[in-house]
């Protein structure tokens, strides 16, 4: 039967015990993570969160019950040892913090037994990542995970302590809302009281830092769960979590001075990383031009170069014709990839139609200066040399281009470019590129909707010199906004508010909301903006995605501790699940699938 603590009392973690305690009695408890019997001897690594330490189980030591228990462990018992610490008589292990000493047991408790676990609880884990998150308490045991969600809790604490030192007050704003707008699709939770009727889940407290500022909180900074239903990535989640504020009486420059050393102490503290002041600014336009992206990986060059101008006269109908129709064609140079086999060019080449490429042109300069291409022969040999020219191609170099709409064309070089320096594996692990994207438009034209949408949201101000184009030219409006990137990644985003309401009212007519519409969704901020409103701005940090970069893990996954897959379902607790009939009763709701599903039994 399983002992209990009465009596004991756990005087070290794993690996707080060192060298140092030689001699020393010491209680450790934990998971058995192995068990080897050398005859005489029983030896266990023990772990806990802190790491694996060596006990030695000897019978003249620990007694013949205590033998005969240890005897008995097997992996994931939980056990408590009181020893004493010695230096190791075999040889050091360094792969172990406390691989030079060992405890020698004079006492055991099995506080828990275990079944076998459906995996391993180990290190890079090869146990496929379905079968780690049904069991994810198990999953939640093994030293790489455990490392990363110790991270965060680092991390959120340093942010605090930094927020607390610059003047921020911590404030908690409501989960059970109304629909924030952020471009994502709200959870909803129908209201019991009000029959038909439902709260939204926040996509971020915005409107309510916003309102905060109204009230005169001057620095607000909470640490706040969002939720959005949108399709979900490898640095997406539904829920999440920000770290989130917002200033009072600052402009840009203000916003990104505090952030910037804010990210200088937090990657400084959590991982020893320097971050290089001022964070290199880059314009939007300037980052699509070069980068094809708003999020631009700079750790590599392979950037876009704008060709337009060398082909627009040229005999290659694919780039006259995306010329004509306003669109524009740009290449990027893989240096040194000339000779790369037709079959990897034909993946290239399908890679780039997944994200909207009508195709992808290619020309590789032989060492000879000849051409292997898809397209030369459309060309006169002039021509050619130019569009090479403008490319700075060499022998032995591939270039590669994409004719189409910009927008086409920056999506699929941006990807073709992230993804040859994936295959080309240029991207250095240990370099941290922070990058200030400045400048973004303010509005987006939807095709599906036919109308413009905020590219932020509906609360970023235009810039001073734009606003005389708000209604003559919206398109061409740039915001003062900013986002914060990491290695290709938005670790961050923010803007300076309208605080007009004639500027307010203005960019929602042009969002085309009516006034009706407007006034039910967020009537509450203009109403408050009426009394007295000083100016301010804030910005959002993804706080799982920051610690992700800087645990340099793959997948957002990795640093929460019960996260949702791809179908945004729990594997563990199998949410969401149906509710009684009469949850949905006293909820006034009925469900249409479920009863579809009935018929059709
Ligand atoms: P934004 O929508 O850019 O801005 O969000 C801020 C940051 O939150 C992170 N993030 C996510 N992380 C994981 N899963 C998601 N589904 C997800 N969505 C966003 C990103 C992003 O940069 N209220 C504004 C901020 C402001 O204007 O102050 C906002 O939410 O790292
Ligand atoms: P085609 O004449 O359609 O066979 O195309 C000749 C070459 O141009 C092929 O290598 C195609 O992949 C490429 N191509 C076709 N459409 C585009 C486009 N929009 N942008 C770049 N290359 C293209």
């Amino acid at each position: 039967m399983a002992e209990t603590m009465k009596g004991m009392h756990r005087s070290h973690r794993c690996t707080e015990v060192s060298s140092a305690n030689i001699g020393e009695t010491v209680t450790v408890m934990g998971w058995v993570q192995k068990r080897r019997n050398l005859g005489s001897l029983i030896f266990i690594d023990l772990r806990d969160r802190s790491g694996i330490l060596q006990i030695v189980f000897d019978e003249p030591k620990v007694g013949s019950e205590g033998f005969a228990k240890a005897g008995t462990l097997r992996s994931e018992f939980v056990v408590a040892v009181t020893g004493t610490v010695e230096k190791r008589t075999a040889a050091v292990n360094e792969n172990l913090k406390t691989g030079d000493i060992e405890v020698i047991a004079s006492d055991i408790r099995i506080l828990s037994e275990s079944e076998t676990p459906p995996f391993p609880i180990e290190e890079n884990s090869q146990t496929k990542e379905d079968l780690r998150l049904r069991y994810r308490y198990l999953d939640l045991r093994r030293p790489d995970i455990q490392r990363n969600l110790m991270m965060k809790s680092k991390v959120a604490m340093l942010l605090r302590n930094f927020m607390e030192k610059e003047g921020f007050l911590e404030v908690e704003t409501p989960i059970l809302t109304k629909s924030t707008p952020e471009g994502a699709r709200d959870y909803l939770v129908p209201s019991r009281v009000h029959p038909g009727t439902f709260y939204a889940l926040p996509q971020s407290p915005q409107l309510f830092k916003q309102l905060l500022m109204c009230a005169g909180y001057d620095r607000y900074f909470q640490i706040a769960r969002c939720f959005r239903d949108e399709d979900l990535r490898a640095d997406r989640q539904p829920e999440f979590t920000q770290a989130d504020m917002e200033l009072s009486f600052v402009d840009v420059d203000d916003v990104i001075d505090v952030n910037e050393r804010l990210l200088q102490y937090v990657f400084k503290e959590a991982i020893g990383i320097d971050v290089q002041l001022p964070i290199p600014r880059m314009s939007w336009q300037e980052a699509m031009d070069r980068f094809g992206s708003d999020k631009p990986d700079t750790r590599f060059g392979m950037e876009l170069v704008n060709v337009s101008d060398v082909v627009k006269e040229c005999g290659f109908g694919v780039f006259t014709g995306a010329l004509e129709q306003g669109g524009s064609v740009r290449g990027i140079n893989a240096k040194g990839q000339g000779a790369m086999p037709r079959k990897k060019i034909d993946k290239l080449v399908e890679f780039a139609k997944g994200y909207g490429a009508k195709g992808l042109a290619y020309l590789a300069v032989n060492e000879d200066g000849t051409y292997k291409s898809s397209f030369a022969k459309f060309m006169a040999e002039e021509e050619l040399k130019a569009l090479v020219e403008k490319m700075q191609g060499e022998p032995g170099d591939l270039l590669l281009f994409a004719a189409d709409k910009n927008k086409v064309v920056w999506d699929v070089l941006g990807a073709l470019r992230l993804e040859l320096a994936k295959q080309l594996e240029l991207l250095d692990k240990n370099q941290y590129n922070f990058l200030w994207i400045t400048e973004f438009p303010l509005l987006e034209w939807s095709e599906e909707e036919n109308r413009f949408m905020a590219m932020h949201h509906p609360f970023t101000m235009p810039m001073e010199e734009d606003w005389d184009k708000i209604d003559s030219d919206p398109g061409a409006v740039r915001a003062k906004a900013y986002d914060i990137v990491l290695n290709g990644t938005e670790l961050g985003g923010g803007s300076v508010r309208i605080h007009q309401n004639d500027i307010q009212e203005k960019m929602l007519e042009v969002l085309g909301f009516t006034k009706e519409r407007a006034h039910e969704q967020f009537g509450f901020l203009l109403d408050a903006f009426a009394y007295g409103v000083p100016p301010h701005a804030g910005l959002a940090y993804g706080l799982d995605r920051m610690v992700m970069l800087m645990m340099k893990c793959d997948s957002i996954r990795d640093v929460i501790a019960f996260p949702k897959v791809k179908d945004a379902s729990c594997l563990m607790t199998d949410a969401p699940n149906v509710v009684d009939d009469k949850q949905l009763e006293e909820l006034a709701l009925s469900v249409q699938a479920a009863e579809q599903e009935e018929k059709d039994v």
